[in-house]
């Protein structure tokens, strides 16, 4: 039985449920990743960034004890002129049309909603690869993922890096979120890296006006996940030349995901970025005793950045493919009526 959902008054069992099928998928599909909590699991479902929109549906199946469990779960995000979509089928009922199904049921809801196309992350070596691509799919975006275990860093190297600061920088951890008073310097910071044709979907708060970043900051927070930032100031003029951001779910909180790095196009070329990750690091060691590794994604391409990564240690993992899909054709091939 497949239902709309609606997280903000589902059951404790319901959640529950849920949180099971997701681990039993990363368990098939990403063996390597934590599992799930269900700490904060509610709100990073009910939860979304300024001006985006979810709707969720639920398929169910009759469990041993009478009652229910979730052996399906899709997700549409509604965000700009596009939906974006997040399908999880519990693997000991894959194969039987459950996922064409929730496929069908988002589509179809999103061309009601007045969307031309969608998009879905899609992780290189599972088997959303071959269902993506059956419906015609096409792949536009790639990235890499990179794990750092920080039982192999090298501390003492770490902190050298870290204190190859450049002169004429300050650099500044920020708990929580760059204080009010750089909210927007530092905004002015991430809106120079803002490249919309870049092609990634980027799910992330990519908040370049300072009253949406302090609107994403806050909904991180709503949503259990504790961002961390290193800013690096230019002494002379107070402008924040660089910022990394690395952000600790509540979901799982032994892996922590590393965000953007950004140095401003005046400040380049001084080695700014490997000190502020050097002293991300250095400070995550202190603040969060249980964390255990940190995942990246890059684009392919980003050369300075994945070569400071490997310094430190990251190691590519996995691919990680944005693909996209016209909702005509999507429905045509699925037979959705209007
Ligand atoms: C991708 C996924 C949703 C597919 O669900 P499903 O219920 O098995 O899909 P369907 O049964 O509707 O399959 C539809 C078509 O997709 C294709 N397909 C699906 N799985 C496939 C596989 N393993 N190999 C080849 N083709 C496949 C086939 O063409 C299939 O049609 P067929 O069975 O008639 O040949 C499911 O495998 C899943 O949840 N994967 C995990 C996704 C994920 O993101 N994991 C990592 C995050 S934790």
């Amino acid at each position: 039985m497949v239902r709309e959902w609606d997280p903000r008054t589902a059951s404790s069992a319901e959640i529950s449920s849920l949180l099971d099928c997701l681990n039993q998928v990363f368990r098939t599909d990403l063996p390597g990743d934590p599992l799930w909590r269900p700490h904060f699991l509610r709100e990073y479902l009910t939860e979304t960034m300024p001006g985006v929109r979810r709707i969720c549906w639920l398929a169910e199946q009759p469990d041993a004890g009478g009652g229910t469990e979730v052996v399906g779960h899709v997700n549409v995000l509604l965000l700009g002129d596009i939906g974006v979509l997040e399908i999880l089928v519990r693997p000991d009922v894959r194969r039987t049309g459950l996922g064409r199904q929730l496929l069908a049921l988002a589509v179809r809801r999103a061309y009601h909603e007045g969307f031309s196309s969608v998009g879905v992350e899609v992780i290189g070596d599972t088997c959303a690869v071959e269902f993506y691509e059956s419906f015609g799919f096409a792949r536009q975006f790639r990235e890499i993922r990179s794990v750092l275990r920080l039982a192999s860093v090298d501390w003492a190297a770490i902190e050298k890096m870290a204190q190859d600061a450049v002169s004429g920088y300050e650099v500044e951890f920020h708990p929580g979120g760059p204080p009010d008073d750089l909210v927007e310097a530092y905004a002015r910071t991430k809106a120079e890296q803002s490249d919309p044709a870049d092609g990634d979907l980027d799910l992330r708060p990519s908040s370049y006006d300072p009253e949406r970043l302090r609107e994403s900051l806050a909904c991180l927070h709503r949503r259990g996940m504790t961002p961390y930032i290193v800013l690096a100031r230019h002494s002379a003029s107070g402008e924040v030349a660089g910022l990394t951001e690395v952000v600790v779910p509540a979901q799982h909180p032994t892996r922590a995901d590393q965000y953007d790095t950004i140095v401003a196009q005046a400040h380049q070329g001084r080695g700014i970025d490997r000190a502020i990750k050097a002293r991300m690091l250095l400070e995550l060691r202190s603040v969060e005793p249980a964390l255990t590794e940190v995942q990246t994604w890059n684009a392919e391409g980003d050369e300075e950045i994945i070569g400071i990564n490997t310094e430190i240690g990251y190691r590519s993992d996995r691919d990680w493919w944005d693909y996209g899909a016209d909702i005509p054709m999507l429905m045509h091939r699925l037979g959705v009526g209007n």
